[in-house]
């Protein structure tokens, strides 16, 4: 039975775009509602991603500075890191390639970023009710996710300049100087950009669900992405489960 039919009326025309649904996203419609917000094999995808970075810092911070040298030790020795820290590398942008493709469309800007990021006293403060309605992603997590692209491309491409098993002779002694410079300071801000997400997944409450069971609590949808649930709910991205689903 349609809506027109059960209700008599015809549906009002949504107010929200289809374009704020990604694939798999799908309000779970039981006794308490739940959203789908990531795919099993997003969720495989952002894993590699989070476990190669952080061996990716261990093993570089080790090379960095000889007072963390004793972080060889994690990974079989000095030579060995050096070995693994650009093979970790080339896993880590692959791997990133898999969510930039998955996650671009979502995070590219929209109208109510400015004022999001306007009220950021707000947000900081937990006053929801005075932000703007944001899709599946707000403007903090979108500059996230373009900080991390920038800084992969710049670590990949820096480091396979001074990468001497395979690229020698790509650079001069001075451009080196320059590339290894270069690498160090994305590094570092990378760190900062990664611990900055990750205080966000366990600072808003119900969101490490996300990338663990792949939902979220329909309140959850609600209070921090209104526009995103609502376009799931006005296209009918929606599946039914009963009680005895659940158990
Ligand atoms: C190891 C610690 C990490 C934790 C606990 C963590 C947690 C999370 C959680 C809970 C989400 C879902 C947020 C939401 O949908 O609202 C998420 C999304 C995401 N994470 Fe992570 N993450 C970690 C590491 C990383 C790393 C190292 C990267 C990339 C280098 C990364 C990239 C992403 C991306 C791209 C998204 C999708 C959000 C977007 O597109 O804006 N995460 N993460």
């Amino acid at each position: 039975m349609t809506d027109t039919m059960m209700h008599g009326a015809p549906r009002p025309a949504p107010q929200v775009s289809k374009k704020e649904i990604d694939r798999g996203d799908k309000l779970i419609v039981g006794p308490e509602v739940q959203v789908n917000r990531y795919t099993r094999w997003a969720r495989i995808n952002h894993w590699i991603t989070a476990i190669s970075l952080i061996l990716l810092a261990l093993s570089g911070l080790a090379l960095f500075h000889p007072s963390l040298y004793w972080l060889t030790g994690l990974f079989g020795g000095g030579q060995m890191t050096r070995w693994i820290h650009p093979w970790i590398g080339v896993v880590l942008f692959v791997s990133f390639a898999g969510l930039f493709i998955r996650f671009f469309r979502l995070n590219l800007p929209s109208r109510e970023d400015a004022q999001w990021t306007a009220r950021i006293g707000d947000v900081l403060k937990g006053n929801e009710e005075k932000l703007p309605e944001v899709g599946k992603y707000n403007a903090g997590q979108k500059f996230v996710f373009w900080a991390m692209s920038i800084l992969i491309i710049t670590l990949i491409v820096s480091g396979l300049g001074v990468w001497e098993e395979y690229f020698s002779g790509m650079l001069t002694i001075p451009q080196r100087r320059i590339a290894v410079l270069i690498h160090s300071m994305a590094a570092v801000a990378i760190i900062c950009v990664w611990i900055v997400h990750v205080y966000a997944a366990f600072w808003v409450q119900g969101t490490l669900g996300a990338m663990t069971r792949g939902k979220v609590s329909g309140g959850w949808a609600w209070r921090h992405h209104r526009k995103w649930f609502r376009a799931l709910a006005a296209y009918g991205q929606r599946e039914k489960i009963s009680s005895a689903d659940k158990r």
